[in-house]
């Protein structure tokens, strides 16, 4: 039997906006449409290597902290870091930040580290700041569901 391929969706969760991101997106990647993707769900600080290396695929959220992703994504990419070099090069990645008023230095850093594993974009960003609005959460499910279909017709 073929194993099915894997999502991981590695978040920090900090707020209830950030909440109805993690939401969107986990709705998008279990939308019934799309099947045979195994969709895994881990807070940043509780995420371990094997998780990664069990996975096909990966998806990002992080809220935007001092012009940075959170420390608690910082600590997920830090500890994964060297285990997984060379194990994920060439899996899709997606990721979706959250910020009061900037978010691109964020998500500059977690697309300088996803280059330095290798990791290809699935799909471009999810960048809110501010309000959710009903469009942004719209993207947000759409993130989630391009990455799984993704994986589903990739493996
Ligand atoms: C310590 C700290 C640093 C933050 N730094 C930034 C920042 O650099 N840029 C930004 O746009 N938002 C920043 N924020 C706002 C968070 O990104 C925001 O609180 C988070 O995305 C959750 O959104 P919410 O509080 O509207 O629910 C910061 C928040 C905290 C607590």
């Amino acid at each position: 039997m073929v194993d099915m391929p894997r999502l991981l969706v590695v978040h920090h969760t900090p707020s209830p906006t950030m909440h109805s991101m993690l939401e969107a997106v986990l709705a998008g990647a279990t939308d019934s449409s799309i099947e045979g993707v195994d969709v895994v769900t881990r807070a940043a600080l509780a995420a371990t290597a094997v998780d990664v290396l069990e996975a096909d695929g990966f998806l990002i959220g992080t809220p935007a902290n001092i012009g940075y992703m959170s420390g608690a994504m910082k600590h997920f990419f830090d500890q994964i870091y060297y285990p997984c070099l060379g194990e994920k090069v060439g899996s899709l990645y997606g990721v979706y930040v959250h910020g009061s008023s900037d978010t691109a230095a964020a998500l500059h850093a977690v697309e300088v580290i996803t280059v330095g594993l290798g990791w290809k974009p699935a799909c471009k960003p999810v960048s809110v700041a501010g309000t959710l609005t009903a469009s942004a959460a719209e993207e947000c499910r759409e993130l989630g569901a391009t990455l799984a279909a993704r994986l589903a017709v990739a493996i």
